[in-house]
């Protein structure tokens, strides 16, 4: 059934990478369809996005919806009366929150529909490194005086003994508009590993800082830790710890050297 002829629905609409010009025209279209549109903007954030032209293409207003909108489960009372969008950064179905989202809509009865769209999970290949080999990804987070975790290290550990990639995000508090920087991600990985004296995460290991990829700006920086913190990488980043290399993913990587 066509999203004009429904009631009651819920569509999460993929925004890609960037900017307002990343929507799909089928995402375009679901949102023009709805009664109500909110932009989802706590997962992540799409630094080129200009919520004015945003509208103008949507051609009705959007409303900003932070964490506490989404999971206390209002966005769902709405969407039980009337036809909701929510559009998200990436790929909607790229962050649990959302699949959480999917579930309690099906409770009550709610139609669903998402709309795809490139993910960072996926776009990170342009690094020559394949989406095959990368093991699970982590967050790293901001640390606080009382609260320093370490489980992201543990997720590069694990992987590393399996050959794998790991692939990490960079913590962001939108609504501070704070962005984790490379230089402060791999300053905590550096601290863990030397409080640890395990060596896997020295200033001479090589890693991938890919930053505000899909966009105009986009960097992709390849070399040593101690290279890369002299870098003034723009967010949102994402770092990648290679595992065993591929000889064509190694042939690749040294040609961003
Ligand atoms: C939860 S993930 C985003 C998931 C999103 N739904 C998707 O499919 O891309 C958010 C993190 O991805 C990274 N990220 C998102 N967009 C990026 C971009 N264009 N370039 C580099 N890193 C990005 C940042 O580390 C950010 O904190």
């Amino acid at each position: 059934m066509a999203a004009a002829e429904e009631v009651m629905m819920l569509s999460l609409v993929g925004l890609g990478l960037w900017d307002e010009q990343d929507i799909t025209l089928r995402g375009l279209q679901e949102a023009r369809g709805a009664d109500l549109v909110f932009l989802e903007s706590y997962t992540s954030r799409l630094m080129g996005l200009n919520k004015k032209r945003l509208e103008e293409l949507i051609e009705k207003e959007v409303k900003e919806a932070d964490r506490e909108f989404i999971e206390s489960g209002r966005v769902l009372e709405h969407a039980g009366e009337k036809r909701v969008c929510v559009l998200v950064g990436g790929d909607p179905m790229v962050a649990t929150t959302h699949a959480d989202l999917v579930l309690r809509a099906k409770e009550r009865g709610i139609p669903v529909r998402i709309v795809h769209n490139a993910s960072i999970y996926s776009a990170v290949c342009e690094t020559g490194l394949q989406a095959y080999k990368f093991g699970r990804s982590a967050t790293i987070v901001f640390w606080e005086d009382n609260y320093k975790p370490t489980s992201f290290y543990d997720v590069m550990v694990k992987n590393k003994e399996l050959g794998l990639h790991t692939l990490f995000f960079l913590d962001l508090r939108a609504h501070e508009n704070r962005f984790m920087t490379v230089r402060e991600a791999l300053q905590e990985l550096l601290e863990i590993s030397a409080e640890r004296k395990d060596g896997l995460f020295t200033p001479r290991t090589r890693v991938v800082a890919v930053s505000r990829l899909g966009s105009p700006e986009q960097r992709i920086a390849y070399g040593v830790v101690e290279k890369i913190m002299t870098d003034d990488l723009p967010p949102l980043s994402v770092i990648i710890v290679p595992g065993k290399l591929h000889p064509v993913e190694k042939e690749f990587l040294e040609s961003l050297l």
